[in-house]
């Protein structure tokens, strides 16, 4: 259980869902985890609690992706903690499924400011922190970049960039010892998909009844694969769009 001992890793959005999962599988391996959130602080020090509880390190940070000044205090607070920094991993995120005609300009915005501008940013500010030793970075994508579905078109194209991102730095940052890979998941249970009416819905059942292992994901079938590419276990890989999504394709 000592996969990440006396590494640093920050985990955006880690107050719920996949990030919390990523934040705690960390901890159990040694990680001393920065868990940030935007607006869940109780979901977020919930996710500390559980962590030190079973010996491990965390705080909790706030700090709105889509805002260029709380990225740049994310990583100062990290710094100040720990002095340095190992890991990140972008999983912050928003997913609305709409038609065309319901897409607002704001919406769009909102989606890119997040998924796309939030984890380059942060992936920029991760680059100075890592310092001479290197580093690695895990861009939370999805299985929606790969294989896109209708009214997913804005999500879509949000998780697509983030994959382009991934590519291109491994080619730019490989010469600094950085890795970063995309992990594109299939539908996990989560608060968001919960909150989005995804989970019990017909949506879900097709997407169960199209996936070979005939069972949505849990955050921790995540979880094990963020572990593995944070680890040295994957020290030959970079620029790699891993999907873990129960075999589901071209559904
Ligand atoms: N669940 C799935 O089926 C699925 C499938 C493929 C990919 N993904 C990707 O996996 C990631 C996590 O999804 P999830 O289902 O676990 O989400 P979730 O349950 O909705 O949790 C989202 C997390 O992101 C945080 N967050 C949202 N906006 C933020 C912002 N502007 N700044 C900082 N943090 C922010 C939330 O913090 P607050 O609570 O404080 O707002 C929360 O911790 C996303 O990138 C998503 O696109 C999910």
């Amino acid at each position: 259980m000592n996969k990440l001992k006396n590494k640093v890793a920050i985990v955006t959005g880690a107050s719920k869902g996949i990030g919390a999962s990523i934040a705690k599988y960390f901890a159990a391996e040694g990680a001393k985890v920065v868990v940030n959130y935007a607006s869940s602080k109780e979901g977020a020090d919930k996710v500390v609690k559980v962590i030190t509880d079973n010996g491990g390190t965390a705080i909790s940070v706030q700090g709105d992706v889509s805002k260029e000044a709380d990225i740049i205090r994310l990583f100062e607070e990290t710094k100040n903690a720990f002095g340095t920094l190992d890991i990140l991993v972008n999983n912050a995120g928003i997913y609305l499924y709409a038609p065309i005609e319901q897409v607002s300009a704001e919406s769009i915005q909102q989606h890119f400011n997040i998924n796309v501008s939030g984890s380059l940013l942060a992936i920029r500010e991760a680059v100075k922190l890592f310092g001479d030793k290197g580093g690695n970075i895990i861009n939370i994508s999805s299985g929606a970049s790969n294989t896109p579905l209708a009214t997913g078109s804005v999500y879509s194209a949000t998780k697509a960039a983030l994959d382009a991102i991934t590519i291109a730095l491994s080619k730019e940052l490989g010469v600094k010892n950085i890795r970063i890979n995309s992990i594109l998941p299939g539908g996990v249970e989560t608060e968001g998909t919960h909150s989005a009416g995804i989970i019990g819905s017909d949506f879900e059942a097709r997407l169960i009844a199209n996936t070979p292992l005939g069972r949505f994901g849990q955050p921790e079938d995540i979880a094990k694969v963020a572990v593995f590419l944070a680890s040295d276990d994957s020290a030959w890989i970079t620029g790699e769009k891993v999907t873990v999504s129960g075999g589901i394709y071209g559904f």
